[in-house]
């Protein structure tokens, strides 16, 4: 991976910003209001950085991450992300997102809803239960003691072969939870979501999980 693409340039998409920069990778970023809002974030950034809309970031990652407000996930362009690793760290808030009821039936989850708008992608679920400021606190140097570990689920070993290794780079241990259809272990309100947990505690946070959240 050279390039990391970001569709999405609020608290996660400027923080995996940052930490690409931090790591050597080039980063191109786009929101929803167009790439000279972002000139800001992008001189903080500095020279491996540049602002571009969400089809030229999409189609200028080796990876790209869709970290937007899942009732915009339609506008994701689906053709420029086709055979690429696309990280979904999207979560589910009817009072933000409108209700979609396969969700509050629990019948899908988040990441299969990005995974059929992207059918051509490899969807990796990750970065969805950390808190953004946290991304570029608590990370540590792989062997850490107490290293924070993150939960990644998709469809594709290879591709979430990949994310882990990023997750690594960033400072992260993962933890595997299965197919997109465990992500659901990771939604809001399980008890993975949000703490600060080593792999091992996360694993035990991911199989007490209940659907629906207890
Ligand atoms: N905040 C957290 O700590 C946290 C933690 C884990 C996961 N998440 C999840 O990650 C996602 C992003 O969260 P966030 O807190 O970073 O959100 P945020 O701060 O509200 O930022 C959202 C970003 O998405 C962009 N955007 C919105 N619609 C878009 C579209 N149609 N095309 C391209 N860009 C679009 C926005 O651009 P404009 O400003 O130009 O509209 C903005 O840059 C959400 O699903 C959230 O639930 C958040």
């Amino acid at each position: 991976m050279k390039t990391l693409g970001l569709i999405g340039a609020g608290h996660i998409g400027s923080q995996l910003a940052r930490l690409a920069v931090k790591n050597g990778y080039d980063v191109v970023i786009s929101n929803s209001r167009g790439p000279q809002t972002l000139a800001d974030l992008v001189a903080e950034l500095g020279p491996r950085a540049r602002a571009a809309t969400s089809e030229e970031a999409a189609t200028a990652g080796d990876i790209v991450v869709v970290t937007i407000p899942l009732k915009n996930l339609r506008d994701v362009p689906a053709v420029p992300l086709a055979g690429k690793i696309v990280i979904d760290t999207l979560n589910y808030y009817p009072q933000r997102d409108g209700h979609i009821a396969d969700l509050d039936n629990e019948k899908t989850t988040t990441s299969e809803l990005v995974q059929a708008h992207l059918p051509a992608s490899r969807v990796v679920k990750a970065f969805n239960h950390i808190y953004a400021v946290e991304l570029t606190t608590h990370g540590q140097p792989s062997g850490s003691l107490d290293r924070r570990a993150l939960a990644i689920a998709g469809n594709d070993a290879q591709a979430k072969e990949e994310v882990a290794a990023l997750l690594d780079q960033f400072g992260f241990d993962s933890v595997d939870v299965g197919p997109l259809g465990e992500s659901w272990r990771i939604q809001r309100d399980t008890p993975g979501y949000g703490p600060r947990r080593t792999a091992e505690a996360l694993r035990r946070d991911l199989a007490t999980a209940r659907r629906p959240p207890t």
